[in-house]
């Protein structure tokens, strides 16, 4: 399973996968179908994640994983895409789930090494785009943790309570707001998730990086872009487009 050694070269260099969660169901944003699949700037939501890193020459392949039952990725997949991305249908009951479920099955399909890079990449972040993926990539390259796009926070927090009353302002200092891609070594990534699920603590976490800090691991942090925000509720479909139609 792991990348035959050479005789001929020392260490082959690492590969770079793309691997999507797209299990959810999105019930935060109140549609009939799970988000992921909801029009987007003319395209299933999902399509665009998808269409960027099938086109990007550094990613050797995408998978993208959905739940067993899911009904609506086959018509999406062009038979051009259909080439360069593998659909997993191991969707589990989180994110973190979906993730360790498609890490188990993505080297059924595909010849993956311990040290390949895999760049975690939520369905629901539409305005990813190759400058972004390769700002990841180059930073990261020789990096011995791997890490994430993320955004210095710039408001200034407040802790409220069941009522809705401020009980402290936070300090913002030092605090980053997390995105995606999240991008580790294959072998690590899976330990980190394997031993989150086997200390029962997987479905309190909701990125790939706070299983790595769990092992004591500091993931490094790389300077994402607004246009690569989460959809989450209905409003932020229209900034969304906003920024993949400018
Ligand atoms: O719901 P949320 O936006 O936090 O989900 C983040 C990503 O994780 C989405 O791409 C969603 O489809 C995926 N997910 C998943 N399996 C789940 C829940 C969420 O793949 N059980």
């Amino acid at each position: 399973m792991n990348q035959p050694a050479s005789p001929s070269c020392a260490a082959a260099a690492p590969q770079r996968f793309a691997l999507i969660p797209a299990a959810g169901v999105g019930a935060r944003m109140g549609a009939k179908i799970p988000k992921q699949y909801m029009t987007l700037a003319g395209k299933p939501m999902l399509h665009h994640a998808l269409e960027t890193f099938a086109a990007h020459p550094r990613i050797a392949r995408t998978f993208v994983v959905v739940s067993a039952g899911d009904g609506w990725i086959d018509e999406l997949l062009t038979p051009e895409l259909a080439q360069r991305i593998s659909v997993l249908r191991v969707g589990g009951a989180t994110r973190q789930e979906s993730v360790l479920n498609g890490l188990n099955e993505m080297r059924a399909a595909a010849t993956v090494g311990d040290d390949d890079w895999v760049l975690v990449h939520d369905a629901a972040r539409p305005g990813l785009n190759a400058e972004l993926i390769d700002r990841l990539l180059d930073t990261l390259a020789e990096d011995a943790v791997g890490g994430l796009l993320a955004l210095p926070v710039v408001d200034t927090l407040k802790r409220g309570d069941d009522a809705q009353r401020s009980q402290e302002t936070v300090s913002r200092a030092g605090l980053w707001a997390a995105q995606t891609p999240q991008m580790f070594r294959y072998a690590l990534l899976q330990r980190a998730l394997g031993e989150a699920a086997a200390q029962g603590r997987i479905g309190a976490i909701t990125d790939d990086a706070s299983a790595i800090e769990m092992l004591g691991l500091q993931p490094r942090l790389v300077e994402g872009s607004p246009r690569n925000l989460k959809v989450t509720l209905a409003q932020d479909a229209a900034l969304a487009e906003f920024f993949l139609k400018g």
